[in-house]
């Protein structure tokens, strides 16, 4: 299924297809600090494989979200990044209220995920979408550096 995104540049959202691997991976490498395999992200993907969303512009993907179901009523963002040539344009927004939507239709109550606690980018977009500290995690990473688990109601 295609969903339209509006307010961000041109592009669109869809599901992640296996095809998409390579791009997706690409984008993790450059955006992320944790290490992910390809096989890694692909088991990402079977955990909730409605939650892999990719935002393409002229069948480029920018920027991806994938998560799974920490329990029957709460969702948890797993990895989460755009591009960097195409942030701060409204496609982590646009993936966002994506992902939220999806997870009101699957009647989760709330949304859970961890971030490093020196992301001062991705915890200001978090707050700014409702998200609050709920914990901290010391030495979570694989390098020790620490982490906060963010949580808000879907
Ligand atoms: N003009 C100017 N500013 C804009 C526009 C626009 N047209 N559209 C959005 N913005 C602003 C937003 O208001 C927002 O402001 P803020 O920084 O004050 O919060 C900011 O740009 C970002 O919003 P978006 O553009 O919607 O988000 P973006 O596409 O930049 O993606 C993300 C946000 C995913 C956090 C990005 O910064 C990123 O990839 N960071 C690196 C990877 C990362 O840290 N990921 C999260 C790790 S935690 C995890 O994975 C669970």
């Amino acid at each position: 299924m295609v969903y339209m995104a509006i307010n961000a540049v041109a592009g669109s959202i869809r599901e992640f297809s296996p095809k998409d691997i390579d791009q997706v991976y690409r984008v993790a490498q450059e955006s992320l600090t944790e290490f992910y395999t390809q096989s890694l992200i692909m088991d990402l993907h079977r955990e909730w494989p409605e939650s892999f969303m990719v935002y393409t512009i002229t069948n480029t993907v920018v920027g991806f979200i994938v998560g799974s179901k920490y329990s029957r009523t709460e969702a948890r963002i797993l990895l989460f990044a755009v591009d960097e040539r195409f942030r701060k344009m409204g496609v982590g927004s646009a993936l966002m209220d994506r992902f939220l939507q999806l997870c009101r239709e699957e009647n989760m109550l709330s949304v859970r995920l961890e971030v490093r606690t020196d992301n001062d980018e991705a915890i200001r977009f978090y707050k700014k979408y409702g998200f609050v500290i709920t914990a901290l995690l010391p030495g979570y990473y694989s390098d020790s550096s620490n982490a906060y688990t963010m949580w808000r109601i879907v």
